[in-house]
Order: structure tokens, then sequence, then C-alpha cells
């Protein structure tokens, strides 16, 4: 029997106060932040910028340079936090782990799960080689002669990517001995560090692919539990999520088998919270490619669609309570972009876009724009997901930046 322990939480801004901070907070970050703030929680928001999204929905704000791991130390000394939630990769885990260490504040999920899916090869070789979990062909190289090497083996078409990266950067597909040194010089220039390393991918032809949110929270007797989430379709456009779905259709075994790698890897990484579970689909097989132990953007979608979000769903879980993982109506995002390079910019169509039945819009308030940057998201629900994705498309697509100047 686990040590029966009374859950509180505590009063905001007092000494009883249930104190969370977010390491990272974009967009995600700001629907964490005001699902725990619904639940009386404190929370502290850091960023590497001034008036992120969440730093606008907090009690506190810090501006810092967390991949630096003394001033990211500093701050969780001075807040002291129950909980670090992290939103980017781009963080100092080995400080987390040195926090960790302490044992009064716990890392969501575990500081090792930040370690290892901030690289992409910590996160591969334990799915592949520790857990046996089917992957595209792959292998690791540190210049283009060993580029060549593993291409050898994975054959064309192939991906290239940094190991640390996200959002696609660094990342292109090779398709012949032409394009190889074009996709190192691209790595080395788009890696989050000049480290130099890339993975290199067999390229997967898949039907579709595919997020599966997988929510590990307590149950009833206070054991943690992983929960699934209808799986959630999307698509991609140079590494960027443009479009996401939710429930995409599958096979009952694709499903099955989907699901069974999501509880495999998750277990793996431990700890309570939303994992962003990637797979490619090809027929009922199903190929592990990546996975976030954190809510994930193509999950914007599951602001109309479940009865809690995966954002509600993180701060339960955290919290250590109860989750309902349930969907609520098929539904379709579509995100909007920032369209030009500005600061301040301002948004006109708003209320067109919201004439769209069953639509809603979320403007993330960032302060500068870019041509490509996630400025907002458009989101929809209806009785069939076809539906759905019109309806988002149409509602983004009426949002307009325009220059405020
Ligand atoms: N081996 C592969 N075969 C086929 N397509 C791939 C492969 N690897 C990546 N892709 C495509 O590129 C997209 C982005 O790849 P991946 O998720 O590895 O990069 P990322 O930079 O971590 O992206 P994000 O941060 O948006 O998840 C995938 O969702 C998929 O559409
Ligand atoms: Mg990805």
């Amino acid at each position: 029997m686990p040590a029966v322990t009374t859950l509180r939480l505590g009063t905001p801004l007092s000494p009883s106060a249930t104190k969370v901070m977010l390491l990272g907070s974009g967009e995600l970050g700001k629907e964490v932040i005001v699902a725990l703030q619904r639940l009386g929680v404190e929370v502290i928001a850091v960023d590497r910028y001034a008036d992120a999204p969440g730093h606008q929905v907090a009690h506190r704000a810090h501006t810092v340079n967390m991949s630096d791991p003394d001033a990211l130390l500093a701050v969780i000394d001075a807040e002291q936090p129950h909980l670090i939630v992290p939103e980017i990769e781009a963080i100092a885990t080995d400080a987390l782990a040195v926090v960790e260490q302490r044992g009064v504040t716990t890392v969501v999920p575990t500081a090792r799960a930040t370690q290892l899916t901030m690289n992409r090869e910590g996160i591969r070789r334990l799915a592949a080689e520790e857990l046996g979990l089917p992957t595209s062909p792959y292998g690791f190289a540190d210049s283009v002669d060993e580029v060549r090497e593993v291409l050898s083996r994975t054959g064309f078409p192939a991906v290239i990517k940094p190991v640390m990266s996200s959002s696609g950067k660094g990342q292109s597909v090779v398709r012949g001995d032409d394009d190889v040194q074009a996709a190192w010089d691209y790595a080395q220039a788009g890696g989050r560090v000049a480290l130099g390393r890339v993975i290199v991918e067999g390229f997967v032809d898949f039907d579709y692919e595919i997020t599966q949110l997988t929510v590990r929270a307590s149950d009833e007797s206070g054991e943690i539990e992983t929960y699934f989430c209808e799986p959630i379709g999307h698509l991609q456009e140079s590494g960027d999520y443009v479009e996401s779905w939710q429930p995409q259709p599958m096979s009952p075994v694709a499903l099955e088998a989907s699901r069974e790698v999501a509880r495999t890897i998750t277990t793996a990484l431990g700890g309570r919270g939303v994992f962003g579970v990637e797979l490619f689909v090809q027929g009922d097989d199903v190929y592990f490619s990546e996975v976030s132990p954190r809510p994930h953007d193509t999950g914007l979608v599951t602001l109309g669609t479940q009865r809690l979000s995966e954002f509600e769903l993180h701060a339960r879980a955290i919290l250590g309570l109860p989750v309902d993982t349930s969907l609520r109506s098929p539904g379709a995002s579509a995100v909007i972009y920032g369209g030009l390079d500005e600061v301040g910019i301002a948004f006109e169509g708003v209320d067109d876009a919201l004439r769209v039945p069953e639509s809603d819009v979320r403007l993330f308030g960032k302060p500068e724009s870019f041509a490509r940057r996630r400025m907002g998201v458009a989101y929809a629900t209806a009785a069939d997901v076809e539906t759905a994705r019109d309806r988002a498309r149409t509602a983004a697509s009426r949002v307009r930046p325009v220059s405020a100047t």
C-alpha cells in the first residue's frame, strides 16, 4: 500500500501557497499557467525575453537565460517553487538534476526526462536501443564523411537534423549524394549549440503522423496510471505544425500499437504530466519519432475538443489531481502566423474569424512578430474532422496581422 498523503493546495501569495515555476513561458506555458491559476496555484513564469506570453498571466515574471546553469539556479533559489515545469528544451538540464537531488522541488516530469529529450541522441537511443521500439533506421555523425557512412546504411531519401534543435531548425531531406554537403552546412547553422553532431534518419514514407498525448497521473489509490487522449493528426511544413485535428482515424491495430509505444516510452521517462508522443503510421505499422515531456503544440486543438485541454490535464497531473482525457467533439486547429517582422503588431478580422461556427481564437500576445512566428491559433469543432478543419483554416485566414505603425 502506498502511504496515504492528503493532497493540499494553498492560497497564492501567502505562506501556504503551492508554488509552480514555468521554465519557458510561451503560448503553451501560458495555457498551463492559466490552468494552474484557476486552481489557486502561485505561478512564477520564466522566459529568456521580457513580456513573454506566460509572463503576462503569472504572479511573477523573470527574464533569465535558462541555458546558463548559474542564472537558472539563482532564480530557482530565490523563488523556491514546489514544482518546476520546463516548457522548452533549451534549458541547463544538469542544473535541474541538481535541484531535484535536493529533494524539495519536483522537476516535471523528471530531470532525467528533460535531459534525455533535449538531445535527439538521448531519446532515440533510449527508445530504439534500450526499449526496442520501432523507429526509422538512423545513425549519428560528426562530419560530412560520417554522414555519408551512415547514409550507406539508411539509404536515400534521409533526413538530417542537428541533435539539439527543435521546430525543424537545421533539418533537411537528402535525396542523393549531391545534397549531403548542403544538408550538413544547413544543420551546422540551425543547431541550438555549435556541437556539430547530427542524426541521420531514413525517411519514413508514412501515410499520416500523429501526436499521441499521454498523461501520467494519479489514479484513485494514488498510484500513477497512464491515460491516453484520442490521437491527433497534424500537418507539418518545414518542421513546424500548421494544422492539427482530433481524432485522427486509425485502424484498431495501429491505434493499439501507438498506445503501446506511448506507454513504453512514457513509463521509461517516468514522473507525472502530459507527454506528446510523435509517431509515424504506415498501414498498421507505427514508428516512434520523438516525445515531448510536456504539452505539445499540435495539442492546442484540445482547447476545443476535450473536456480538459492538454494544459488543464498537465496542471492536474503534476499537482496529483485526477484527470479525464475524454473527447467532447471532433475538432481542428490552424496556426496564425505573424506575416510581418515588427514589434507590437495589431490584428484585424478577429470579429470575422469568430463568425465561423463553433470557432475560437487565441492570440498569444508575443511582443515581436516575425513572418513565420506563431502568433496565434484558431480552432473549431464540428460533427466531423473535415468540417472542423475547414472551419479552423477559415477562421485562421480571417485574422490579419497588420502593422501598427
Ligand atoms: N525520418 C523521417 N521520415 C519522414 N519524415 C520525417 C522524419 N523525421 C522528421 N520528419 C518530418 O519532419 C517533422 C519534424 O521532425 P521532428 O519532429 O523530428 O523535428 P523537430 O524539429 O523536433 O520538430 P518539432 O519541434 O516541431 O516537433 C516531423 O513531424 C515529420 O513530418
Ligand atoms: Mg517533432
